[in-house]
């Protein structure tokens, strides 16, 4: 069984976890927040700086596009009760249990 690491979010304030060199950031879609790596499935670009467009995620780093609704469903699993939002992040199996960074910045829209 894989562990995870739990965090939880001031949501909207607190967008965006940071557990070891892995970026997370959270996604209100339809009133729902996901939790999402911010990793692009191309060369590891950062998504969470991308811009969203006709539903779709474009990549910052060579423009690549991915369906957002692919993207949450492939999320990490969430509560949300209200502002907090509860993520568990899955764990890398030879480290210990880093404490998770949560922080807010400007998402590019
Ligand atoms: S790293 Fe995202 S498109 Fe290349």
């Amino acid at each position: 069984m894989s562990r995870s690491v739990r965090v939880e979010l001031d949501w909207p304030r607190e967008n965006t976890v940071v557990l070891g060199d892995r970026h997370f950031f959270a996604y209100d879609r339809s009133g729902a927040v996901h939790v999402i790596a911010s990793r692009c499935a191309h060369r590891g670009g950062p998504l969470h700086l991308g811009r969203i467009e006709n539903g779709k995620l474009r990549c910052p780093w060579h423009g690549n596009d991915f369906r957002v609704d692919r993207l949450c469903a492939r999320g990490v699993a969430v509560v949300q009760r209200g502002d907090r939002v509860i993520a568990y992040l899955p764990a890398e199996p030879d480290s210990p249990d880093s404490p998770a960074a949560v922080n807010s910045i400007v998402l590019a829209k």
